[in-house]
């Protein structure tokens, strides 16, 4: 049995999911259960980045004690994969001691590695993106994500020397294809490490709320830098087993932190001597009605409130189907209903409400000996092994519509009236078919594509209760 490890970003704890955070964690999660129906063993990791001096901002303007705040929000977030039925097998937090034990380790190697230094660092510091940065990267003064000055900073610092890492990079990147995904994102990482790579600062100067440095505790870690390293925490490194997981088979992370990733974190294993992750796949941003999701503009979504309107299953669903995975997308209520009612209400739902009901009225709930399942999955399988989640599912939506285009061409009813053992053929082949789509849609929707898949297996009907998908006005939205 293959092993395969498959992360997600860490999320910053000051403030609560959205559904940007939903997508990347629901696609590492379909990835996770396809893996594991095809036989691998899984590990789904997912957590909370708790170092930050966001969550110290954030714990004081709510009036509580930091500590408590995190153990509060880590919670949260909790709740929200169990509600989205994310099926995590470990969910760590970097406030944990096996955390701080894995990154004194990682740090130790790094520095018996030469790699580290004291300097005096003097420049910008973004605290909304936790980053150095330099004056190019800002437009008209301001950092070009949070529309806001950075601090200006004089540190006594320790630095990585990351830019002995730039050709031994270029070269790995070169020759493994494979690491950086999409395309687009790698050519990015490449233009940036060309440019050239200066050394990195990867502590900060005694601050209130963080890791302290190993070697000097008057210093703590830079956040990204411990954050980075939760995916080898998670192996439970540096114990004997961790090589069972690491290196992990893709990290799912956002483009907006593709530096962090492909630049830096590859640097740092090298340095470690630690192996370097197979994939860092980079999705887009989702943006709602054309802008940018921001607490300011008051556009932020709740996939919790939506998947309690419309189930965590089109959720889930409509998420993934409508934007390829790895360019940006747009979000609007209207498309989400509408994309709900024609692929989920009126194509999924109906088919299988149609053939359910035919195999009760007809044949008293029996539906003979299963044939075989017709159609050939080899797209839908190439479509999650290049993390097309959008494709796949066209795959599983066009068996959907030639199925009940099928029933429309071979109208069963007149069947009903003159050939018993025909309309028998009929249904089971249709039955067959439902099952085998019940499996294919059980990564994406796991509540609903068992429920499909457990209903046409047998021989016997299992019937559903209940509508699948309701109808849904786009009024209510
Ligand atoms: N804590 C860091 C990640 C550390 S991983 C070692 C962080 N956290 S975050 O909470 O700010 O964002 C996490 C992820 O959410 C990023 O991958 C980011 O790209 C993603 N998204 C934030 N808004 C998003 C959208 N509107 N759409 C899609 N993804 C978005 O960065």
């Amino acid at each position: 049995m293959a092993s395969f490890y498959i992360t997600t970003p860490i999320y910053y704890i000051n403030d609560k999911a959205h559904i940007g955070h939903a997508y990347t964690t629901i696609a590492a999660d379909i990835l996770a259960r396809y893996r594991r129906q095809q036989g691998d063993e899984v590990l789904l990791s997912v957590g909370t980045d708790e170092n930050s001096q966001k969550t110290l901002k954030a714990a004081r303007e709510a009036g509580e004690d930091v500590g408590n705040y995190a153990d509060d929000m880590a919670w949260a977030w909790k709740q929200v994969w169990d509600q989205l039925h994310i099926s995590y097998d470990r969910f760590i937090r970097t406030t944990e001691t096996a955390h701080e034990q894995t990154v004194s380790t990682i740090l130790e190697h790094i520095r018996d590695n030469g790699d580290i230094y004291r300097d005096t660092y003097e420049g910008f510091y973004c605290s909304d993106c936790e980053a150095f940065v330099s004056e190019s990267d800002l437009q008209e003064g301001l950092c070009p994500d949070h529309k806001k000055p950075p601090e200006t900073l004089q540190e006594d610092n320790y630095f990585f020397r990351l830019s002995r890492y730039q050709e031994p990079l270029l070269e790995y990147i070169r020759e493994h294809p494979e690491f950086v995904q999409p395309e687009s994102r790698r050519n990015e990482v490449v233009a940036f490490v060309e440019r050239g790579l200066d050394d990195l600062s990867i502590s900060r100067e005694n601050l209130e709320w963080g890791l302290s440095y190993p070697f000097d505790p008057e210093h703590t870690i830079y956040v990204w830098v411990e954050a980075l390293m939760n995916y080898v925490t998670v192996t439970g490194y540096p114990g004997s087993n961790y090589e069972q997981w690491w290196p992990a088979d893709v990290h799912l992370v956002g483009k907006d932190i593709i530096k962090f990733h492909c630049v830096y974190w590859p640097a740092l294993l090298m340095s470690a001597g630690l192996e370097l992750p197979k994939t860092v796949m980079a999705n887009g941003f989702l943006n709602v009605e054309g802008s940018k999701m921001s607490k300011s503009l008051g556009n932020v979504v709740d996939p919790i409130e939506l998947a309690n309107t419309y189930g965590v299953d089109a959720l889930r669903y409509i998420l993934l189907r409508d934007t390829p995975y790895g360019q940006d997308g747009d979000f609007t209520i209207e498309r989400f209903v509408a994309v709900y009612n024609s692929e989920l209400a009126d194509d999924l739902g109906n088919l299988v409400n149609r053939v359910s009901s035919m195999i009760q009225k007809y044949q008293d709930g029996r539906i003979g000996q299963p044939g075989d399942a017709a159609h050939d999955t080899s797209d839908y399988h190439r479509a999650l092994k290049e993390f097309r989640f959008d494709a796949a599912l066209e795959v599983v939506s066009k068996f959907v519509k030639d199925l009940n285009l099928y029933i429309e061409e071979e109208k069963p009813w007149e069947i009903a009236k003159t050939d018993a053992e025909h309309l028998e053929e009929v249904l089971s082949y249709l039955a067959t078919n439902l099952a085998h789509i019940g499996e294919l849609l059980t990564p994406f929707i796991p509540g609903t594509g068992e429920k499909i898949q457990t209903a046409f297996s047998g021989e016997i009907l299992q019937p559903i209760e209940g509508t699948l998908f309701p109808k849904h006005d786009h009024a209510a939205g």
